[in-house]
């Protein structure tokens, strides 16, 4: 007999072994959550079938009722029996990213709890690329309704700790994958109108989309759009501790607040681009790295870590590649 009772992390979290997979599906059967990772950030999982299951994962994370869960599925798995998949630029942006860094919003077969969508006539899907995420996905054979596996409001994870310091044992198992090598959640994409329009802002970026399906809008400049992502409303990425953020070239009232910060007995962290940390040399920096790729995938570690200090600083970067453009849309927001 399989032993349920959880006392420690090391018993919530499970390294990905045929046996664990399979006590996941048994969970995930059963309506218990369980968390995933993928290449992008943990997912918090629940059986799409099941409303209580749907119901907790809400719950458990404090999450507001309108906003809406994205469905995951394997990669051999027939999202047309969830979604209509009738437009021809639907079926080239599948085969173009799909698995991956994305997420495609169509309209649904309502299929899947109704709780999933929070009463939307669509429904969102993805299919991660990580190694974990599909062994998962595969081994449970349904979709999965997953938010990531972090407290509202919080840091999104990316790793097992992470999860593991949200929920405790609140949650029966955490999938180990190590860390997740995107670091920031995946590109939702709007595709039941006549081209594709960008929800939230991710890995794979609108020229990406452009360059397979001829034209690609963000909604915040799309009046055609009606369906805007609930999601981007809400106060998002925060860590627990003290934050400010300082305009690219102000270095020097970085500097000034941080001596501040210590002079007072206080921690304090600059985060910033590689680049720009040598005007904080001495001082604690967490790099972000030069790229918008380098900067995702070290965005919200970096944010997790910063919690150790009494103060996290941000220093703004210059855009310089499309990807940043979604890197500094959760920068500003974490230090917002
Ligand atoms: O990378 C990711 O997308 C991660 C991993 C776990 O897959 N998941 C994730 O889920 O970021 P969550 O719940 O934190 O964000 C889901 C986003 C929200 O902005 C939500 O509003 C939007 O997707 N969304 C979900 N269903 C939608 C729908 N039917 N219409 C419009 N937006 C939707
Ligand atoms: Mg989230």
């Amino acid at each position: 007999m399989t032993m349920l009772s959880t006392t420690n992390d090391s018993i919530v979290i499970r390294q990905i072994t045929d046996e664990n997979l399979k006590l996941a599906k048994e969970y995930v059967l059963q309506g218990k959550l369980v968390a995933f990772p993928t290449e992008t950030v943990y997912g918090l999982g629940a059986n799409a079938f099941l409303d209580d299951a749907i119901r907790q994962c809400f719950y458990l994370k404090g999450r507001p009722t309108d906003n809406p869960l994205i469905v995951h599925v394997h990669k051999d798995y027939d999202i047309s029996t969830l979604v209509y998949v009738d437009k021809p630029y639907q079926k080239e942006l599948i085969k173009a990213f799909m698995p991956g860094p994305i997420t495609l919003v169509f309209n649904s077969r309502g299929k899947v709890s109704d709780l999933v969508s929070c009463g939307l006539k669509t429904l969102a899907i993805r299919m991660p690329s990580s190694q974990g995420a599909q062994s998962f996905l595969k081994a449970v054979n349904l979709p999965i309704a997953a938010p990531s596996a972090n407290l509202s409001k919080h840091t999104s994870p990316v790793t097992a700790e992470h999860v593991f310091a949200d929920f405790g044992q609140k949650i029966p198992m955490i999938l180990d994958g190590g860390r997740c090598e995107g670091g920031i959640e995946s590109t939702v994409v709007d595709v039941t109108g006549d081209y594709p329009i960008i929800l939230r802002k991710g890995l794979v970026t609108a020229q990406m989309i452009a360059r397979v399906t001829g034209k690609c809008t963000y909604a915040n400049q799309d009046s055609s759009l009606n369906a805007r992502s609930p999601g981007t409303k809400y106060k998002h990425y925060c860590p627990k501790t003290q934050t400010a953020v300082f305009e690219h070239g102000n270095f020097e009232d970085v500097i000034k607040l941080y001596n501040q910060t210590i002079s007072q007995n206080k921690t304090a962290v600059i985060m910033c681009r590689e680049q720009d940390a040598c005007h904080f040399k001495g001082l604690n920096v967490f790099s972000l790295g030069e790229t918008g790729n380098q900067m995702a995938a070290r965005l919200y570690f970096g944010l997790r870590e910063a919690e150790r200090f009494d103060l996290a600083i941000g220093y703004k970067f210059p855009i310089t590649d499309e990807v940043m453009l979604s890197v500094e849309n959760r920068f500003l927001k974490a230090f917002g």
